[in-house]
């Protein structure tokens, strides 16, 4: 179909999908991001072969568009995304917030590990704190010795610990590429050598993740928009999401993720996004630059 054919986009069309794709997934199309909104239509209704956005939005809504609506919510989606961003937020959870938890975990004799990245894009995210925290528990038990000699060799999450690091999101396309762990190059210019040398075997021109790191990250689907969303967990990271979100929805997302998090559990956004003004349920945690949230205990 060709694109003189299609009749255009009316501002009641626009608005009709505007608040389609917010009550979905709660994406927010201001006037700064209406071209590319509208740019992201036109595609999909060439795709279809459809000739007017009604018509678009008529199959979206019916029960056979489901297919159609998260084709459109993946090319909505920005996934840009590496591996260690922000050096000093993930200082600060690698000598700080882990060092806190394993502590005060030992203590309990709970020896169990939640981290939940939440759009997770292609997967660097996860894979970089699986590599700090293996790291971080090594380091640990470095100055801590266990009572008991370690199998030899040594396995990458020194028992009787229990790591799980859960990647999610709303993009089957982006939940692949991560599971299939294999990134070029380019995509690995942040990782250094001697994390590469570990972690990382080289097949072709890319770079695979090791078994045993992707043996601690479990990718799945998640809508953030959704009330059902993985509870129990000691720390969340969720970056460079809610920056498409409006405010009320960055609200009711912050509400959930206390919901999910354990007690003195620590949540971390992106370096654009903040919690400020917007809960009191999180208290600032900041060191040498880097900031995340702390859940704030509720006295009974
Ligand atoms: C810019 S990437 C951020 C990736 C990674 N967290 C980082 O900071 O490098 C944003 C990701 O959030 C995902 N996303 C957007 N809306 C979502 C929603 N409602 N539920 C789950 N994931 C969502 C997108 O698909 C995208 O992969």
């Amino acid at each position: 179909m060709s694109t003189s054919s299609v009749s255009p986009l009316t501002d009641a069309e626009l608005k009709l999908l505007q608040a389609l794709v917010y009550q979905e997934c709660g994406m927010h199309f201001d006037e700064r991001r209406t071209h590319f909104l509208q740019d992201r239509l036109q595609r999909r209704l060439r795709e279809c072969q459809l000739d007017s956005f009604y018509s678009y939005y008529r199959l979206l809504i019916s029960a056979n568009g489901r297919q159609e609506l998260s084709a459109l919510l993946e090319n909505l989606t920005v996934n840009e995304t590496s591996f260690f961003r922000n050096k000093a937020q993930l200082e600060l959870f690698h000598k700080y917030v882990l060092e806190d938890l394993l502590r005060r975990k030992q203590e309990r004799r709970d020896f169990s590990l939640k981290i939940w990245s939440a759009g997770c894009s292609t997967g660097q995210e996860a894979y970089t704190l699986a590599m700090l925290v293996a790291d971080g528990l090594a380091y640990y038990y470095l100055r801590n010795p266990l009572p008991f000699d370690m199998p030899s060799p040594k396995p990458l999450i020194p028992p009787p610990w229990r790591v799980e690091i859960l990647a999610s999101d709303i993009s089957y396309s982006v939940l692949r590429a991560g599971q299939e762990g294999a990134y070029s190059e380019n995509q690995m210019s942040s990782v250094d050598y001697s994390y590469r040398l570990r972690y990382f075997d080289k097949v072709g021109e890319r770079y695979a993740v090791k078994k045993a790191l992707k043996e601690v990250v479990h990718f799945d689907f998640h809508n953030l928009k959704t009330e059902y969303l993985p509870q129990r967990n000691d720390i969340i990271f969720c970056r460079n999401v809610m920056m498409y979100f409006d405010e009320p929805e960055q609200r009711r997302l912050i509400e959930k993720f206390s919901r999910c998090l354990n007690p003195g559990g620590f949540l971390f956004v992106g370096h654009a996004e903040s919690l400020l003004g917007l809960t009191e349920r999180f208290a600032m945690v900041h060191r040498n630059s880097g900031t995340a949230y702390q859940k704030i205990e509720v006295q009974r």
